[in-house]
């Protein structure tokens, strides 16, 4: 019984996190937020990628910066979309939330050079 009362006290915290994201960003895939994404990279892709603007050199062998990710015309946010929610060779499987996933993609074509 006890159990149960705390799952349901758990219900208009769930709901009140989904009501602050705006169904067509889950959608779109391009209204994620880019600040939040820069430290989702900071936090989680940094240790692989090289995440800066302006940072085209990789920082292991094969692992392509979020810059030159940013400015591949094949990246588009649908493919970033798929590739990280799918299993990859060599990359860990990171488990992002949508939120999360919209919020890297947001902040990796933030880098997108404004020169092409
Ligand atoms: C433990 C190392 C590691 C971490 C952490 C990591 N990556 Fe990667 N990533 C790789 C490697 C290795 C590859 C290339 C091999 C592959 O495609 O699996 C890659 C490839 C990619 C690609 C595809 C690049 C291309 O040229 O197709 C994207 C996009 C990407 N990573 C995004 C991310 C994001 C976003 C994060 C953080 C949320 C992240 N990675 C964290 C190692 C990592």
């Amino acid at each position: 019984m006890t159990a149960l009362h705390n799952h349901i006290s758990m219900l208009p915290f769930a709901v009140s996190v989904f009501s602050l994201v705006s169904p067509i960003a889950a959608v779109a895939g391009d209204l994620g937020d880019v600040g939040a994404g820069h430290g989702l990279a900071k936090g989680l892709c940094a240790t692989c990628h090289r995440i800066g603007r302006g940072e085209t050199d990789e920082k292991f062998l094969d692992v392509a910066s979020f810059q030159t990710i940013a400015d591949s015309p094949s990246k588009t946010a649908l493919n970033l979309r798929v590739f990280l929610k799918s299993p990859h060779r060599n990359m860990p499987d990171l488990i992002l939330n949508e939120i999360e996933i919209d919020s890297v993609i947001a902040y990796i074509q933030s880098l997108k050079s404004t020169t092409r």
